[in-house]
């Protein structure tokens, strides 16, 4: 496993990071969370992300139960805050109290006294920046969280808050978690640009595409039995990958994975994001320990420019289906 600086930080992340989005405390059963979580550590990964929000505490509960076999030093643990946890008005968002409640709720979940990464998992418009901020920075001045970062904001949103962090001298934010992979590739344009220049690093969700870019899900044909699309209780982030359209063209990456370099297609789709300038970590999904296998084996792969020019042109007739 390859370990990489998260943005300008001096944290060093595994470059394969291990998420508990719908699978652990929730459609995987514990004691197989437990022996996947066990096997990503064992393997060399070091960074694991979850979120308050991941089945309402469950997924931390999870995590914490995992990761509490290990010392607490050896690993990197990282979590968010912002979506609803109740149904009242300070149960969501990115004000002072939701921040420093959630923090400590999620500290007695996890079992720990501190997570190294404390993450926004949205934009709340409807709290100032500089409240959120001074908030994350007490946090940190407190010893509650090592560092902080945010997921799916947009460029202006990371400019305007590094810009008051460095006024006000707060801590910096030092990582963006948005979705990327082959299929959606938004981040490149002004995100992407907009981090490298102020030392934040990505740490990437979704890089499979949630299992599309294993080649699993085929055009035409019906979802495999026991996956996360035909899980009617989780699928529902996924509708927009399953068209034919989508599927053909994984088809195509899925012969030059095997064909010219022979390696499976997760293998690529990793190895194509973790070539990307400003990617820290890419953050998998597993519901059992073989995928996981299958995917660590990623970060032995080296893709030659000219692979790299073979794959950006199937990317680029992708262009025009809408996901
Ligand atoms: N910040 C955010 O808003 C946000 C949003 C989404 C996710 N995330 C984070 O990112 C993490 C990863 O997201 P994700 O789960 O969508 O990632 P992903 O790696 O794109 O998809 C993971 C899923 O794909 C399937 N899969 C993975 N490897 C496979 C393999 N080798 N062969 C066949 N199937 C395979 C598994 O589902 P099945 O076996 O069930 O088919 C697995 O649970 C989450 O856990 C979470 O921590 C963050």
């Amino acid at each position: 496993m390859n370990y990489r600086r998260l943005g300008s930080s001096g944290m060093k992340i595994s470059e394969i990071g291990l998420g508990s989005w719908l699978t652990y405390g929730e459609s995987v059963e514990d004691n197989n969370s437990i022996d996947i979580i066990h096997h990503a550590y064992n393997n060399g990964i070091n960074f694991f992300d979850t979120a308050n929000v991941y089945n309402r505490g469950e997924a931390e509960k999870v995590v914490g139960r995992a990761l509490s076999d290990y010392a607490r030093d050896s690993y990197v643990l990282a979590t968010k805050v912002y979506f609803p946890m109740g149904e009242g008005p300070n149960d969501r968002g990115l004000s002072r109290k939701h921040i420093v409640e959630q923090c400590e709720a999620s500290l007695q979940r996890l079992g720990v006294d501190y997570v190294d990464l404390y993450q926004c998992h949205r934009f709340d418009p409807e709290t100032p920046v500089e409240e959120t901020l001074m908030a994350l920075d007490d946090l940190v001045k407190q010893g509650k969280i090592l560092y902080y970062g945010v997921s799916e904001w947009s460029a202006a949103q990371i400019a305007d808050a590094v810009h008051v962090a460095k006024e006000r001298n707060l801590n910096p934010m030092v990582s963006n978690q948005p979705i990327y992979n082959m299929l959606v590739r938004y981040i490149e344009k002004d995100v992407m640009p907009v981090s490298e220049a102020n030392g934040i690093g990505q740490v990437v969700f979704s890089p499979l595409a949630q299992g599309i870019l294993t080649g699993k899900y085929r055009p035409g044909q019906e979802v495999p039995k026991d996956s996360r699309a035909a899980n009617e209780d989780i699928n529902r982030f996924m509708k927009q990958y399953l068209n034919d359209d989508v599927l053909q063209q994984v088809i195509r990456l899925e012969d030059l994975a095997q064909n010219e370099l022979g390696i499976k297609l997760s293998q690529l789709a990793l190895a194509w994001i973790l070539r990307k300038p400003g990617v820290s970590s890419a953050i998998v999904g597993a519901s059992r320990p073989s995928q996981l296998e299958e995917n660590l084996k990623a970060a032995e792969v080296e893709l030659t420019d000219d692979v790299s020019g073979e794959i950006d042109s199937i990317l680029e007739e992708l262009k025009h289906v809408k996901l």
